[in-house]
């Protein structure tokens, strides 16, 4: 082990023995500035943060867990990239979307990597895309201080605590009850929580710098995707021409990522993108409202009443 390793090592040690700690899913998280840090990618993000520098060209995609994000990025990919790939040779199909829009904490700043994305050269390979869970304010100051832009999405809590309950389960190693696992969602501390810090973040964010961060909710792009892809489009800087429009690109970029086409994938069907996690954890059944099916209409009460509270005064609703 390299010096260089041995300090940084030390130096985490130190860090998570000042910090708050709880029991998370896959271990302790760590109450790090104001929002619960897993602590396998602590060291991760503090890297990150030092290091990471954002361009212009960058493309940030970012949610708190199942959110949606795994939409997000297969629409963001497939609308920046359709002029070098086809919608029929398109790497979709052969990758999941994790793999071509990748985390900063998970994958690129893993295991003491400092990856090769802040020389000029990279740029050339514009945009560049990657995506995050980590709340807007431990961004990187570059992130704030560039015009690279960010995408957000979120999702009602009641459906999002249900995705990550059912992911975590399906992935074998997740302890808690549905009704454990609400109630600590409802204090906040859940990975990446608590949640309506994180959105409302993002969301104050999106009001003030309107041309920076894109808030989008999950049920709206159910409910609109043409609408909402438009958008994505325009606000990438890839809007659709007249042409495109009327040959139905719009409409194929939809099929294309749909729940139903991208879960029928040999890729997502039985590859992975991490070691822990399959690729078909990331496509369930993507519904708005399955929340009625998981949760007792006590929990359903306690929720609603800690985000009422939470989120009053902030425009913002669910
Ligand atoms: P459900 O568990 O409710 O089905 P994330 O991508 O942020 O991890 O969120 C996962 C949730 O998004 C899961 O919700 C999953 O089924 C849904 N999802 C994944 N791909 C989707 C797609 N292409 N279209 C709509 N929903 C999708």
């Amino acid at each position: 082990m390299s010096e260089e390793t041995k300090i940084v090592i030390d130096s985490h040690e130190q860090l998570l023995l000042s910090l708050p700690k709880t029991n998370g899913w896959l271990g302790d998280i760590y109450l790090y500035q104001g929002f619960w840090c897993p602590s396998k990618i602590l060291t991760n993000i503090i890297s990150l943060q030092k290091h990471y520098q954002a361009h212009d060209q960058h493309i940030l995609l970012a949610s708190t867990p199942k959110s949606g994000l795994t939409w997000l990025k297969a629409l963001v990919f497939s609308i920046t990239n359709r002029v070098t790939y086809t919608l029929s040779a398109t790497p979709l199909l052969t990758s999941n979307p994790h793999e071509l829009v990748p985390f900063l904490e998970f994958t690129l700043y893993a295991h003491n990597k400092i990856p090769e994305i802040n020389s000029t050269s990279d740029i050339s390979l514009s945009p560049r895309l990657f995506s995050t869970h980590i709340p807007y304010v431990s961004l990187p100051e570059s992130v704030k201080h560039s015009n690279c832009r960010v995408i957000y999405i979120c999702r009602n809590p009641f459906d999002s605590l249900v995705s990550f309950w059912h992911f975590a389960t399906g992935e074998g190693r997740l302890k808690y009850t549905m009704e454990e696992y609400a109630e600590k969602f409802c204090e906040g501390e859940v990975g990446f929580g608590p949640f309506w810090d994180h959105i409302l973040g993002f969301w104050k964010e999106s009001l003030e710098k309107p041309e920076k961060v894109l808030f989008l909710k999950y049920e709206n792009l159910k409910e609109d995707p043409v609408f909402h892809v438009k958008k994505l489009a325009e606000f990438v800087g890839f809007p659709f021409s007249l042409e495109e429009e009327k040959q139905g690109v719009v409409e194929e970029i939809i099929k294309l990522c749909s729940l139903k086409n991208l879960k029928e994938l040999e890729v997502n069907k039985n590859g992975k993108f991490m070691p822990n996690f399959r690729n078909k954890s990331y496509f369930r059944k993507g519904e708005v409202g399955d929340w009625v099916n998981h949760l007792s209409p006590s929990m359903v009460e306690r929720l609603k009443k800690v985000m009422q509270e939470k989120l009053s005064n902030s425009g913002l609703t669910f």
